[in-house]
């Protein structure tokens, strides 16, 4: 009979417990994890070095994580190479598998920006059950129209060497075809043509798009007006993020 009461006392002790370690974790901050969408060309990678530098984030991008595959001519590099030259979407479960497996590196420990990734509502519904709750979601649209998108994108140049993008129209190379930052050669991205711009722009209002009202509905939409100057939108992308705080 003795125990009895003993094992009430126990019981309200742990209950309490852990009613307090819940307040506290809800206290906590917690991991913040940024998406950047936007149509292609829309400025995502151009905004997305200088905010993950602030922020003292990793900036991953799953267009330069293929990219590095194709390079290197690994099994997913080839695998995915024709898909991306003609401008349509790699399969959900292959970007899943290896985005997930770049989330779990140690520097993505305190929240990561990520530049073209959901692209798709179920690559939105897989990342949300990643995240299991643990982090907040701020997602930040970019919005350019398809015909600035088109100037923007057949205008862009590449470094071979180091990834610097560049753009014959609006930040010209010093010396022509020649990267301001290393001095390698500047090209056009193979999905870059016109023909690859109007699939990629086709994948990205039948499949892109209804992410905004995905993130809308979930009180995690910030937008951006992507038309401005590079310094203008970054200016803006600053505040929409310190908005969504
Ligand atoms: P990805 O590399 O992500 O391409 P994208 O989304 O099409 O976007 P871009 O990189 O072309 O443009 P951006 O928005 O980064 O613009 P940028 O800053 O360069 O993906 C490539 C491919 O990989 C996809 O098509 C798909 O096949 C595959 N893929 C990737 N992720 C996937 C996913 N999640 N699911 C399925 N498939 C996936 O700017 C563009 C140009 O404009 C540059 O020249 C720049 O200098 C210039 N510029 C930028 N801002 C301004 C400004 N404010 N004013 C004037 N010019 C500007
Ligand atoms: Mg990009």
């Amino acid at each position: 009979m003795k125990t009895l009461p003993f094992a009430l006392i126990i019981a309200v002790i742990l209950i309490s417990l852990a009613f307090y370690i819940a307040k506290i974790r809800s206290k906590l901050p917690r991991k913040k994890v940024i998406l950047l969408l936007g149509p292609p060309g829309s400025g995502k990678g151009t905004q997305a070095i200088t905010l993950a530098k602030d922020l003292k984030i990793p900036h991953i991008s799953t267009g330069d994580l293929f990219r590095q595959h194709i390079r290197t001519s690994t099994t997913l590099g080839q695998e995915v190479k024709a898909l991306i030259a003609d401008g349509k979407l790699v399969p959900d479960e292959i970007v899943m598998k290896m985005l997930f497996e770049r989330l779990t590196e140690k520097d993505c420990e305190n929240g990561y920006l990520l530049d073209g990734f959901p692209r798709t509502i179920p690559q939105a519904e897989a990342l949300t059950s990643f995240l299991d709750g643990k982090s907040e979601i701020v997602a930040i649209n970019l919005d350019v129209s398809d015909e600035i998108i088109t100037k923007r994108i057949e205008g862009r140049l590449t470094c071979r060497e180091c990834g610097n993008v560049q753009n014959k129209y609006f930040f010209p190379p010093k010396v022509e075809s020649t990267c301001d930052e290393c001095g390698g050669e500047l090209v056009q991205r193979p999905d870059d043509s016109l023909d690859a711009v109007q699939e990629r722009l086709k994948a990205y209002h039948t499949q892109s798009k209804p992410l905004l009202d995905f993130y809308t509905s979930k009180n995690t939409l910030k937008a951006v007006n992507g038309e401005m100057k590079t310094e203008e939108v970054y200016a803006a992308l600053q505040s929409a993020y310190k908005e969504a705080l």
